[in-house]
């Protein structure tokens, strides 16, 4: 039963039941209709209370059914029954009360809320708008301006500061069905007049107030439609109610139409399958990971021992000499103090996080870990015999995970006893900031690991997404093909600054050669000079000294104490001297073409090599560690809206004119245009 009526005294609690987030299917929405319109005209009743069973208040509309033909009673209809009913309305608020869920409360006379509720209106993040009257009713009960940052920016609030704020008329601290109820005696003990959100004034609004968060907007949602689109919404509410809510309308449809919806859509639901395996069996133990131990105290090292601090798990980090563990622990209280103003962190709250982590000398240390994680350099040798090491001392059913971003993992596993507790765990980095976690699935991991794996993963609130071991795994396999035609294009003769230009425009966060540039050139050409490959630019660049903004100079050069890259007459020349004098204007659809297309050939291979397991999360990791645009969803997304054929014929003409195989399509790429199919149906 979506929604049953239950009666306490004249009045009707109407709880919504529809797990696991009781999103307001076109079922339920249905249902709450006739639960409403008889409570409504039964004389019994004299007020209403909106509850909500299971975890969560309405957690918004069932983003599986946006696309759908939208169908009364919709949302907004709801909103407006409750808003003019002659008895009390009121909305009892646990958990999460987001988008349709806070607009059907804001439809409520009254609104009662636990106090760990938090409530926000998320729509912008799918790139849509409240399309229920969220625009048009929050500014008139928060005023405009905290109406306009929660609608352009989609966060959400915590209980607290939306009862400052007016959004809510009590907190509750025992039971909230019980706290709406007493809430409602009392309204109907005052015989208080129903209190009707559209008939309330909008405070707050002016013209200067809508002009700086659009360009506030444009500079820090670059590309991302909907938030400037939530500002015209917000900016209607100035209208009579009607009028603004047929505005609203308006913008919501279009947003619906837009492939932007369509983008991050897909990347709601690619983002929560990423953790799931379809082989891995349900009924597995959870195994609780109390403390880790993290070897190595780099950038890395102290990055992931930070994520576990920062949830609560006491970390060991270890290290060999004195200095190298000083330097660790230095870099974590810099990048906390560093992070404190911006994660709003008291003083304690540092210290707290801090003491919970050990510096230590001693590898013996780890014996006690639940979870040892190594990120030590970058050599198979070094990490084999330290696995070795760890295989002695670490205890039984721990699970030895290494950060490796490109080693062979099985390898790894193989220098121990036990490779069914070895694993890949591959942060990004900064790892205290960036999300993206790549799980590694080495050929004897066992399922329990990847299992525990991903809940552990999932606390250090990152997103988990599992790969089978192979060099490079996903993500930096398919950075390689993007160097290796970046390196291309500058080979025949496009210039740095117009291939970033290019791809900053398309909506990357920077270029791939302040990138380059950023990440230091000297790192990947010793990497390459490993393994025997060569790139003729970046090598020609890294031998001239030029190893990017370390020095001063790479793709770019740098004024001192300065991050811009400004163009640069010497590394031009020696590009030129390795293109061999060739310049030619390259148009920026063609960088474009020129640079995605081969990463969806790439991805195509890694999913017929089993190494990725889905479209989606090829997706997720170029999203989430290679800064490609959310609201073009990832390159794999990207390459179904295109239609394939368009790649095929480009790959072929790219292949025919370079000699390069490696851009001949992939054969899962054939079939699929074979077939007349995308990669996701
Ligand atoms: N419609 C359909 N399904 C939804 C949903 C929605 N609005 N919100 C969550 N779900 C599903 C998720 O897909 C997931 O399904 P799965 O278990 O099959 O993977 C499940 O509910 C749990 O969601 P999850 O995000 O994994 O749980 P959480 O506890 O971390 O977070 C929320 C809960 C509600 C905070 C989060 O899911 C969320 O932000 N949802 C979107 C809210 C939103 O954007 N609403 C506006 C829609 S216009």
């Amino acid at each position: 039963m979506l929604v049953k009526t239950e009666h306490s005294g004249g009045i009707a609690v109407l709880i919504l039941d529809n797990p696991p987030v009781n999103a307001l299917s076109r079922a339920l929405r249905a249902v709450l209709k006739e639960n409403l319109d008889a409570a409504l005209a039964d004389p019994a009743v004299s007020a209403i209370v909106i509850a909500c069973a299971g975890r969560t208040f309405v957690a918004g509309a069932d983003i599986a059914e946006l696309d759908k033909p939208r169908i009364e009673p919709l949302t907004g209809t709801l909103a407006a029954c409750l808003e003019q009913s002659a008895k009390p309305t009121i909305a009892a608020i646990h958990g999460t009360a987001l988008g349709g869920g806070l607009e059907l409360a804001m439809g409520c006379h009254w609104r009662i809320a636990a106090k760990e509720a938090r409530l926000g209106l998320p729509e912008v993040k799918l790139g849509l708008i409240p399309g229920g009257g969220g625009t048009q009713r929050l500014p008139r009960l928060v005023g405009s301006k905290l109406a306009l940052d929660m609608i352009s920016g989609g966060e959400m609030i915590a209980a607290e500061a939306a009862l400052a704020a007016g959004l809510v008329d009590e907190l509750a601290a025992g039971d909230i069905r019980e706290a709406a109820l007493a809430f409602a005696r009392r309204v109907l003990d005052e015989k208080r007049a129903p209190r009707r959100v559209c008939d309330l004034p909008v405070e707050g609004a002016s013209a200067a107030l809508f002009d700086e968060k659009r360009t506030d907007l444009k500079k820090r949602q670059r590309g991302f439609e909907a938030p400037l689109d939530a500002v015209a919404a917000v900016e209607a509410a100035s209208l009579p109610f009607a009028q603004g809510l047929a505005r609203e309308r308006a913008i919501f449809e279009t947003r619906r139409q837009s492939g932007q919806f369509r983008a991050l859509r897909h990347v709601f639901f690619a983002e929560r399958e990423a953790a799931k395996l379809p082989d891995l069996p349900a009924d597995l133990p959870p195994s609780e990971i109390r403390t880790a131990a993290v070897i190595g105290a780099g950038t890395m090292g102290a990055g992931i021992a930070m994520c576990f601090a920062n949830a609560g798990i006491p970390v060991t980090l270890i290290e060999t000499a004195p200095d190298a563990l000083q330097r660790g622990l230095d870099l974590i209280r810099r990048n906390y103090e560093s992070s404190a103003k911006r994660q709003n962190l008291s003083p304690g709250d540092i210290g707290r996080r801090v003491a919970l982590i050990k510096g230590s000398l001693a590898l013996g240390d780890a014996a006690t870990a639940d979870l040892v994680i190594e990120a030590v350099f970058e050599e198979l040798d070094l990490k084999r015999k330290l696995f070795g090491e760890i295989d002695r001392i670490a205890k039984p059913g721990a699970i030895l995970a290494t950060n490796t971003s490109y080693q062979d993992v099985d390898a790894i596993a193989a220098a121990t006893r036990r490779p069914e507790d070895v694993l890949g765990l591959h942060f990004f980095s900064p790892a205290h900031v960036m999300r993206l976690v790549e799980v590694v699935r080495a050929r004897k991991t066992a399922a329990p690991v990847i299992a525990a794996s991903l809940g552990v993963a999932r606390r250090l609130k990152k997103l988990p997404v599992v790969v089978n071991a192979a060099p490079g795994f996903v993500g930096n396999r398919m950075l390689a093909e993007r160097s290796r035609e970046a390196d291309r294009l500058l080979q025949d003769g496009a210039l740095p600054q117009d291939v970033d230009a290019a791809m900053v425009a398309f909506g990357f966060p920077m270029g791939p050669f302040a990138a380059s540039d950023l990440a230091g050139l000297d790192v990947s050409w010793r990497a390459r000079r490993a393994i025997g490959t060569r790139l003729p630019v970046a090598d020609a660049l890294a031998e001239a000294g030029r190893f990017g903004q370390k020095t001063g100079a790479g793709y770019f050069r740098y004024e001192s104490g300065s991050r811009t890259p400004l163009p640069d007459s010497e590394a031009d020349r020696l590009i030129a001297k390795v293109a061999g004098g060739k310049r030619r204007l390259f148009s920026a659809a063609e960088i474009v073409e020129r640079l995605i297309y081969p990463l969806v050939n790439e991805g195509a291979r890694l999913l017929e090599e089993g190494v990725a397991f889905r479209p989606g999360d090829i997706d997720v990791v170029q999203l989430y560690g290679y800064g490609f645009p959310a609201w073009r969803g990832g390159p794999m997304f990207y390459a179904d809206e295109v239609g394939l054929p368009a790649i095929r014929d480009r790959l072929n003409r790219l292949a025919r004119d370079t000699g390069e195989q490696a851009l001949l399509p992939a054969p899962l790429l054939e079939r699929r245009v074979k077939e007349g199919r995308g990669f996701f149906g």
